[in-house]
């Protein structure tokens, strides 16, 4: 088992560090960022749906919601993103218009399987972001994108969610080029951006990030609960984040959308709480760092993620863990990181089992 972890300590930690491979393998030779083109291999015509149902579980539900984001703002068409428990029992409005995308990792888990087999019955064309090659959903599925992260044994998904969130960028950029939503510029520059995240997610990795990420969980580790906090494509990082911290810490935690804060969450803040703001570049940045103010005001602990160079709203924070500059579509991919780093070194301080966390099963396949 040591030579398997290949020299780390768990599974977990391995595969955070496979993410620049893992990512390289997803985006291989299915983006040309000098003529524009995106080529997934998908039998499936990109320009005839009206509708857009995503469906996951757990971490693959989260990348659903960034993949929703990504394909409204890119392609222009409606996705609802569902957890596979619920859709498959709430009697989903689906025609022949609809493409149904199911994501998971494993292929196996039952309620997404189910999820895909309603999806169908009612008439959808379906597609899957799939990583295990062969695994049950892909052979019901009309298509397969495989997200060739390669084998992911802990728990927790780590390489799983970077590269399911990576083919949402490039199926939104798919449906985009087929539809006709984006100038020519704007798909090499994007594209582009895309083929970055390897280096970028190398870049996240560079030892003296992972140090102070390391401190920063070790100064949090007893917390009772954390609030994370994100805006727009950084919505569900926040969300994943959150997950991740109680998967293998066990801490309570909450991932807000940073605007909805002051619906609720913004009365737990104290001086106990740390907050985890993702404050990195973006158009919304300004209302984002005005909600961190918030938690400040309040006595919270704010350890925000922000962009390299941004020492101006470094003033606000208690704690800052900077992330490298990332185009706003692809920094989902880039600023989760951070995060995984920061589970990944509380649990470890708390002395937890992180590649096998209690209660939780790597692919769930009884209801
Ligand atoms: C389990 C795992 C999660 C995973 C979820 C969905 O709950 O612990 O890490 O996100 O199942 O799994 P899937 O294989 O469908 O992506």
């Amino acid at each position: 088992e040591a030579a398997e972890k290949g020299g780390f300590d768990t599974y977990m930690l391995k595969e955070i560090y496979e993410q620049p491979t893992a990512l390289t393998n997803t985006l291989i030779g299915r983006l040309h960022d000098e003529t524009g083109e995106v080529n997934l291999d998908i039998n499936l015509d990109p320009a005839s749906f009206k509708r857009i149902s995503i469906i996951a579980c757990g971490t693959a539900y989260y990348a659903g919601l960034v993949g929703e984001y990504l394909i409204e703002q890119l392609a222009r068409i409606p996705v609802e993103v569902d957890v596979a428990s619920e859709y498959r029992y709430r009697s989903p409005l689906v025609s022949e218009n609809t493409l149904a995308i199911v994501v998971s990792q494993s292929g196996e888990t039952i309620d997404t399987l189910e999820a895909l087999r309603e999806a169908k019955k009612h008439g959808a064309k379906t597609l899957g972001v799939i990583n295990a090659k062969g695994s049950s959903m892909t052979r019901e599925l009309d298509d397969t994108l495989y997200i060739h992260a390669g084998p992911e044994i802990g728990v927790a998904s780590t390489k799983a969610y970077t590269a399911q969130v990576s083919a949402m960028l490039m199926l939104a950029l798919w449906l985009a080029r087929a539809r006709n939503t984006l100038t020519d510029e704007q798909a090499k520059e994007l594209l582009h951006a895309a083929r970055e995240l390897p280096r970028l997610v190398e870049e996240a990795l560079a030892p003296e990030r992972v140090e102070a990420i390391k401190k920063v969980a070790e100064k949090y580790a007893h917390a009772r609960d954390y609030l994370f906090l994100g805006r727009g494509v950084n919505a569900p990082t926040a969300l994943e984040g959150a997950l991740k911290l109680k998967e293998i810490s066990y801490i309570h935690a909450e991932g807000y959308a940073a605007g909805e804060m002051k619906h609720g969450p913004i009365a737990l803040i104290d001086e106990n709480l740390p907050v985890v703001v993702i404050a990195t570049e973006s158009f919304l940045l300004e209302k984002t760092i005005s909600n961190l103010q918030e938690v400040r005001a309040r006595a919270g602990k704010v350890i925000a993620i922000l962009s390299d160079g941004d020492t101006a709203n470094a003033v606000h924070a208690d704690d800052v863990l900077y992330v490298p500059r990332a185009h706003e579509m692809v920094s989902p991919v880039v600023n989760v990181i951070a995060l995984q780093l920061l589970s990944y070194f509380t649990a470890t301080a708390l002395g937890k089992d992180v590649d096998k966390p209690r209660n939780l099963a790597k692919s769930v396949t009884v209801e």
